[in-house]
């Protein structure tokens, strides 16, 4: 692919753009290849990486970062503040065959808004533009970059999202809630429409989507949109069908995504990090509390394969009687 191909990513990919929303702790390479089973067309992104971990060459992060060619396109996501570690970060992951890198400029945490990274770049502009447009320079992939409306208020969206463009960046996608407001409040969406009229490059939207058909309806003048939090345990969110009402018909996927982890990151911290995707997917069910119990224990994939084939019969039984 040429340069000026790549870099034009997101203008060429069909619309509406669907994607999963990175997040720590979850969108890892298990679960994204997972999602990509239930719809090869959505677009992925890692967990948040460090720039500076990269740059020093921390080679746990570099594994953490490694992905399978089925989660493609997958954009690596990195934070932190320096331009020149931003620069290596980047070319670590062009030679790793990502899609493109997007910037994080939207998390929240005490310790990322301290070391004034993630959404602490909303109140550096100047420096938010050096890094995109560094990066924009640097590398042939194209740059995007994750942020929420603003602050306390989406006042300064526009104007941050117009020098954004201009130094480079190649998509925006809005988080539509502020630094101040926790993820839990409705997000408001009427600002990144305002914003997305004033901007020529492609723009999505973030924020409290429940399924497809809600993306859709929010969708307005947008270019697509990713989802968060309802992909917890909820994979099927990116199909037509949705979620499968028997809890028989959704251990296939468990199964697969227990496989997945355990290959990733090996069966010790596999286990251990498979649990709670286990309590998502089986929330609800009558009579699950006992495996519940069970499956937030689990030590091995032989103990989880014979968890999830127990509890395929008996929830076959369950619903054959
Ligand atoms: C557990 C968790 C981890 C997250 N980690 C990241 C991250 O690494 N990078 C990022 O840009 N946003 C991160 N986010 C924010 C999500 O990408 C998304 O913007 C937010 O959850 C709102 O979307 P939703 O309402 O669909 O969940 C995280 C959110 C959650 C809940």
């Amino acid at each position: 692919m040429s340069q000026s191909d790549s870099k034009s990513f997101w203008d060429t990919l069909p619309r509406p753009i669907i994607g999963l929303a990175p997040m720590d702790g979850y969108s890892d390479s298990a679960f994204r290849r997972v999602c990509k089973s239930v719809n090869p067309t959505i677009v992925t992104y890692t967990e948040f990486t460090s720039a500076d971990g990269l740059h020093h060459g921390a080679e746990p992060l570099i594994k953490k970062l490694r992905f399978d060619p089925s989660e493609q396109p997958v954009i690596a996501q990195i934070f932190g503040k320096n331009t020149e570690t931003f620069v290596t970060a980047a070319k670590i992951c062009e030679d790793m065959g990502f899609t493109g890198i997007d910037i994080n400029m939207g998390c929240p945490s005490k310790k990322v808004v301290k070391s004034e990274h993630g959404v602490a770049l909303r109140r550096n502009p100047k420096l938010a533009f050096e890094l995109i447009n560094a990066l924009a320079t640097a590398t042939s992939l194209p740059i995007s970059i994750k942020t929420r409306l603003g602050w306390d208020d989406a006042s300064d969206l526009i104007e941050f999202g117009l020098g954004a463009q201009n130094a480079g960046a190649n998509m925006i996608c809005v988080h539509a809630r502020t630094y101040k407001e926790p993820y839990n409040v409705p997000a408001q969406w009427e600002p990144v429409y305002a914003m997305k009229e004033a901007l020529s490059i492609p723009i999505l939207g973030n924020g409290g989507i429940e399924s497809m058909s809600d993306g859709i309806s929010k969708l307005g003048n947008l270019d697509g949109f990713l989802i968060g939090q309802a992909t917890f345990g909820n994979p099927w969110i990116f199909s037509d069908t949705g979620r499968p009402n028997q809890l028989k018909d959704r251990v296939g996927i468990m199964r697969q995504h227990a496989t997945y982890l355990v290959e990733s990151k090996g069966e010790l911290v596999g286990c251990r990090e498979i649990r709670k995707h286990l309590l998502c997917y089986t929330k609800g069910f009558d009579g699950a509390k006992a495996y519940r119990n069970r499956l937030c224990r689990v030590e091995s994939l032989d103990e989880i394969y014979a968890l999830l084939n127990e509890m395929e019969q008996l929830y076959t039984e369950i619903n054959a009687s």
